[in-house]
């Protein structure tokens, strides 16, 4: 069942987000993290980093990361993670992977879904949400079982993750995501979603059918999914849902 918790602005929702996860760590040190790249997730990691919480034992994984960027490059996903999340958070970078890039593709996507089930599985996934419904970079069409897979970027997502490049040009055409199959597997998955142009994505999400047009709408087929969301987010919601 998803359970939707609506927050008055969007630093409610990334301290309601960084409580989840500091409960999950304190009752599993050693906990298994699913963390997400994106804006609306930063408030979670910037609540998270003021709390200044022991996550010496913590592994991590990330959702994806672009393929055709130089291994350097200040914008693939393994940079963004680091500045965004391992550093601030004190995790030790030893226990956080991302996508491999620089190998051969689907190669890669193998070893790292190998390498989530030898951690014994997600225990938390966070995740953001695309205008599209996208999770992690599943587009729609994507396939609701799939694990993690070599993909194709959409045009709206190339056009949305765009202001991160000097050009629509510079911008990655193809990625390795986990797949939605992956991201049902975790243990509990808690969504973010911020803002007026998230707010149809989340209706259908939440509200709309199970379909691979609307991958966030996945979360439907999950024991234990949690989405947070900002008032602005929420507007496209049926009302009973938001009074509940
Ligand atoms: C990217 C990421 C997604 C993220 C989405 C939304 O495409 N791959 O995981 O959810 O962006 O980003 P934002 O939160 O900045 O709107």
């Amino acid at each position: 069942m998803t359970r939707l918790i609506v927050l008055a602005n969007a630093a409610a929702a990334g301290e309601t987000g960084a409580d989840l996860i500091e409960a999950a760590v304190a009752a599993d040190p050693a906990l298994v993290l699913g963390v997400a790249t994106g804006s609306s997730p930063l408030g979670i990691w910037a609540a998270l980093a003021r709390r200044r919480l022991d996550v010496s034992r913590v592994s991590a994984f990330a959702l994806d990361e672009y393929l055709g960027l130089p291994p350097d490059h200040p914008e693939s996903y393994r940079a963004v993670v680091a500045r965004d999340i391992i550093r601030p958070l004190g995790l030790d970078p030893a226990r956080v992977r991302t996508p491999d890039a620089q190998g051969d593709p689907e190669a890669a996507a193998r070893d790292y879904e190998a390498a989530i089930v030898d951690a014994g599985g997600v225990d938390l996934q966070v995740l953001g949400i695309g205008r599209n419904g996208h999770i992690g970079f599943n587009e729609p069409g994507s396939s609701l079982a799939a694990p993690t897979h070599v993909a194709e970027l959409s045009a709206e997502t190339r056009r949305d993750n765009a202001r991160y490049f000097s050009s629509l040009e510079d911008m990655p055409t193809r990625c390795i995501t986990q797949g939605i199959g992956t991201i049902l597997r975790a243990r509990r998955l808690v969504l973010i979603a911020l803002g007026e142009a998230k707010a149809q994505a989340v209706a259908a999400a939440i509200d709309g059918p199970v379909t691979s047009s609307l991958p966030a709408s996945a979360l439907q087929l999950h024991p234990d999914a949690t989405v947070l969301v900002d008032p602005a987010a929420a507007s496209c919601l049926a009302r009973h849902r938001v009074a509940s």
